[in-house]
């Protein structure tokens, strides 16, 4: 099985994402869950991160909190999409599996040294602070990992945040300079691939039809989710962003892309955060990640309704 750390800031579409990678235990280890502030504040996410790992069962999961706030910046959060919990819909039990007591970029540096030069991958479903405290603090780890895999940024599918940026990239976005200058293989997952996979009712009653906790509580999550969008945008569903990023370890060939450089605008106020992609290769800079366009929504939904079945 592939090694991964999983590093969320939950968020329902990041539990969909944690819960994806645990019902599939053949392809993935889960080495870690790294907890990051973002989408609600840091004692809340690795609150939430416990949680879903209880819902599937899995209190074995060492889940570790890391940063409290982004590098450089305050901290902005997104309860106007996630509530006030950061999981809202469900009614949820306060965890009671333990919080690991080293801080999570220690875990991030150590395992990495610890591992096999290639053995980890790295998931990245929040901003990315814990990943560039983490290069900063061991720079050689670098060359370690296997790949980056993240959902962040937007191109021609614009922000979500503000015009230009998209939250994760937005929320930390001289850590995202760090991760994208590393040297570290990246697959981006930006919303012009997290935009097509919509939470349809149907999809979200065939969650809900598998009948277990896990299940049950996710498609509550989602409904309460995607009630964003739908209400705001008359989408056919809330964008279901994280789980792509382990679809991807799963699936690749669901997505399609290309190899292009990325630069993370830090400085101008009105596009902080745009994540400028050099999709149509107009400049000589060389390469630092693949950019995902496209994704098969339909082999997604299948894939993730398979796989919350074996939780
Ligand atoms: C990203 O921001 C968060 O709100 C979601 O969990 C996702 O990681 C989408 O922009
Ligand atoms: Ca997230």
């Amino acid at each position: 099985a592939r090694k991964i750390i999983i590093d969320t800031d939950p968020g329902q579409d990041d539990a969909a994402a944690i819960m994806l990678a645990l019902g599939s235990p053949e392809e993935i280890e889960v080495l870690g869950i790294t907890a990051v502030a973002g989408n609600v504040p840091l004692t809340l996410t690795a609150r939430n991160a416990r949680i879903v790992c209880e819902l599937c069962n899995r209190t074995d999961v060492k889940i570790f909190a890391g940063a409290e706030r982004p590098v450089a910046r305050p901290l902005v959060t997104a309860e106007h999409v996630h509530g006030k919990t950061g999981l809202d819909g469900p009614a949820l039990d306060e965890p009671t599996m333990p919080l690991q007591e080293q801080h999570a970029v220690d875990f991030i540096v150590e395992t990495l040294r610890a591992e096999a030069p290639g053995a980890v991958t790295l998931c990245t479903l929040g901003p990315l602070t814990n990943i560039a405290l983490a290069l900063t603090k061991a720079p050689e780890i670098a060359p370690s990992v296997r790949e980056l895999v993240m959902m962040g940024g937007g191109f021609f599918e614009g922000g979500n945040i503000t015009p230009a940026a998209e939250f994760n990239i937005y929320v930390d976005p001289e850590a995202a300079e760090i991760v994208f200058r590393s040297g570290i293989p990246i697959v981006m997952m930006p919303l012009d691939v997290t935009h097509r996979v919509l939470t349809r009712k149907t999809r979200v009653e065939k969650i809900r039809a598998i009948g277990s906790p896990a299940a049950v509580a996710l498609a509550e999550m989602l409904e309460f989710f995607e009630r964003f969008d739908i209400e705001k945008y008359g989408t056919d569903g809330g964008p279901l962003h994280d789980p792509t990023v382990i679809a991807y370890i799963l699936r690749p060939e669901l997505f399609t892309g290309r190899d292009c450089n990325v630069e993370i605008e830090t400085a101008s106020p009105l596009t902080t955060g745009m994540t400028v992609v050099d999709w149509w290769q107009v400049t000589g800079r060389a390469h630092n990640a693949k950019v995902m366009r496209h994704i098969d929504d339909e082999g997604f939904f299948e894939l993730l309704a398979e796989r919350l079945a074996r939780i």
